[in-house]
């Protein structure tokens, strides 16, 4: 399976979960018109992408985790809607178009922020039922939930408003990447894993590549914010320095940050390589950002 062939079927997905569960809403059909628009704007849908991928990698029939890996993408529109609020970092563009608060107003966008993760959840309940065991839907419905609330993301976001304006030492820095970003991340992979019922000393590395992972994507997403315009972003450029955030690039200076992320790939090149495995969809991923990042 290719990159763009991962992709494309995870929208056709998302739609038509959208369009299911939306049916019949009537006084509230603007809760779900204002979900379905930041979640299916054209996003890299690297989340669910990598959480197939770890479910190829370990088991044949990763198609059947699709409905796990949506539930990803639609909390991480959740993320992306919420930290865009100008209440948080006040951002008017995503994805390359109006932020879903521009669109729909504040109310809106918190109320469908806040219904996307329980949107979420209950696809994963619904669409996995007699698809994988009980005892491992809950599981993975556990770590999706964990991961939404104050100790995943929502502790990261926490952690980055608190730092806003100050000075914060590494420790702090790593903590808010780990958790913003890395949460989700480390739940994409460790849930593919978990579907294809992987062993424990194996879930126990990709545990190391996620957070690994989630350090370098944002560590990433931190340098092109000061490297690459508004256009190229979908999102506006510069925005960490306007709102005195706290980033790799402010900590560590731009060359410091570039050699902490290739730092972090080398060494997930290195664990794949100790498992044995070969994945061109990481390699891609790899490459994605590298190029980006090179500009
Ligand atoms: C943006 O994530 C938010 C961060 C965690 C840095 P992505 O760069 O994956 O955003 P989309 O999904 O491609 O829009
Ligand atoms: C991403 O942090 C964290 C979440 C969206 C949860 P940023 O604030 O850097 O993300 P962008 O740059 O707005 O996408
Ligand atoms: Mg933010
Ligand atoms: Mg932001
Ligand atoms: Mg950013």
């Amino acid at each position: 399976m290719k990159f763009i062939e991962y992709k494309s079927l995870i929208q056709d997905n998302l739609k038509k979960y959208f369009h299911e569960y939306s049916k019949n809403s009537s006084y509230s059909s603007e809760i779900w018109e204002s979900m379905a628009y930041t979640t299916l704007l054209d996003g890299k849908r690297l989340r669910a992408i990598m959480c197939l991928e770890v479910a190829r990698l370990f088991n044949g029939s990763f198609l059947e985790a699709m409905p796990i890996a949506c539930s990803l993408e639609i909390m991480h529109a959740y993320s992306l809607i919420h930290d865009d609020l100008p209440s948080m970092d006040n951002d008017d563009i995503r994805r390359g178009k109006p932020s879903n608060h521009k669109v729909y107003g504040e109310a809106i966008a918190t109320l469908a922020g806040d219904a996307l993760i329980s949107f979420g959840a209950q696809l994963i309940i619904d669409k996995m039922k007699n698809k994988m065991p009980d005892d491992v839907i809950l599981d993975i419905t556990r770590d999706y939930l964990i991961c939404a609330g104050a100790k995943g993301i929502v502790a990261g976001q926490c952690a980055d408003i608190k730092a806003q304006n100050k000075e914060i030492n590494i420790d702090n820095l790593k903590y808010i990447h780990k958790y913003k970003t890395g949460a989700l991340f480390k739940c994409a992979i460790l849930s593919g894993a978990k579907f294809a019922n992987v062993d424990k000393d194996i879930l126990t590395k990709l545990e190391q590549y996620a957070d690994n992972f989630g350090i370098l994507f944002q560590v990433y997403d931190d340098i092109i914010d000061c490297t690459l315009t508004s256009a190229e972003l979908g999102k506006t450029a510069g925005k960490d320095k306007l709102e005195n955030k706290m980033t790799y690039v402010s900590v560590y200076g731009l060359e410091e940050a570039k050699n902490i992320f290739y730092s972090l790939i080398n060494e997930n090149h290195d664990i794949l390589n100790s498992l044995g495995i070969h994945s061109d969809i990481f390699d891609d991923i790899y490459d994605m950002l590298i190029e980006k990042v090179k500009k």
